[in-house]
């Protein structure tokens, strides 16, 4: 790309944290940032990414056919996050803009997460915690709200990438779980790091002790987790979403957990979001729901932040992007 980065104007949809905006200012870039709090109406970023080269966005803007077809003359699309279904990336490609993520920098953050939904389900944290705040914590209750140790127990992986992977390796020091796993293909440098074994997704929802969502969403894993799938897993088991709300069907999961398909449930995402203060699986015994928190960490959303602005920055200095989506798009 010839442009010279003060020739570059960069809009950035969200309020962020500023380590990736002060990078691209320091690189002489002409930064243009939206300052409320709220996500940006479609109109608006519309507006804004109209009079831009680049876009440095997270997964609250609809980046779909209609905003690229409006917004064809984008040089680069730089997602603040690693997953990035609210880009339609083929739309994207067809139109020659490329598109980066950032990897990695979410991984512990994300599993922490994860592993402690795990624990928060299984022992009824949320629910307990609800519990002293109504007055309703009297005396200690021998046989009462008893929740499910871990210890040994079969940890399913859907999705067995990078955060997959380190919510296994917790489990496993933690609990000294049993691995399994379904993928697109099989990870076999996982698989020795883990112990782990790859099964096909039937026998991942019938061994399953805890069933943990890594995957994307994409058209192949929409709505995957539905009353189906709930039906084939153990009425012991627990089912974690830390990934996509949309790979799960809501009311499925719902029924599931009201008629004993399975036993608890804890998630990070939801379909839609944000959840509506009240849903009936807020108020579960063996629920727990958090509000899309995983990459919430000070370090995580820095590193977020500073590699959303390297994709840009090195884009525009090497025509590379260090962490691309559509690599494709640069044989057009
Ligand atoms: C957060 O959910 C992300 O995809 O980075």
């Amino acid at each position: 790309m010839k442009r010279k980065p003060g020739d570059v104007k960069v809009f950035v949809s969200s309020v962020l944290p500023s380590i990736g905006i002060d990078m691209l200012r320091k690189e002489n870039f002409n930064v243009t940032t939206w300052n409320d709090n709220n996500p940006i109406p479609q109109d608006k970023l519309i507006e804004n990414a109209k009079l831009c080269n680049a876009l440095f966005c997270t997964l609250t803007a609809k980046i779909d056919a209609g905003f690229l077809n409006e917004c064809k003359h984008l040089e680069i699309i730089s997602q603040f996050g690693v997953g990035y279904d609210n880009i339609n990336i083929p739309e994207a490609t067809k139109l020659g803009i490329p598109v980066g993520n950032t990897p990695g920098v979410l991984t512990d953050a994300t599993a922490d997460i994860a592993f402690g939904l795990m624990i928060a389900a299984s022992r009824k944290m949320f629910f307990m915690h609800k519990k002293i705040e109504k007055g309703e914590w009297k005396h200690f209750a021998p046989t009462s709200h008893l929740g499910m140790e871990l210890k040994n127990k079969t940890l399913g992986i859907f999705g067995l990438g990078r955060i997959g992977i380190e919510m296994a390796k917790r489990c496993k020091g933690a609990y000294n779980m049993n691995v399994i796993y379904y993928n697109r293909k099989q990870n076999i440098e996982a698989e020795k790091l883990l112990g782990a074994k790859y099964v096909p997704f039937h026998e991942l929802l019938a061994q399953s002790d805890v069933l943990s969502v890594h995957s994307v969403l994409s058209e192949e894993t929409k709505g995957i987790f539905n009353k189906a799938a709930f039906e084939k897993m153990k009425p012991t088991s627990v089912f974690i979403n830390t990934s996509r709300g949309g790979v799960h069907n809501e009311e499925d999961l719902l029924q599931a957990l009201n008629e004993g398909k399975i036993w608890g449930a804890g998630l990070d995402v939801t379909d839609p979001e944000p959840m509506h203060k009240d849903n009936p699986l807020l108020n579960m015994e063996n629920v727990a729901v958090l509000p899309h928190i995983g990459s919430a960490t000070i370090e995580a959303r820095n590193g977020m932040s500073r590699l959303a602005a390297e994709n840009i920055i090195e884009f525009y200095k090497n025509g590379l992007i260090p962490n691309f989506v559509n690599p494709e798009v640069m044989k057009k």
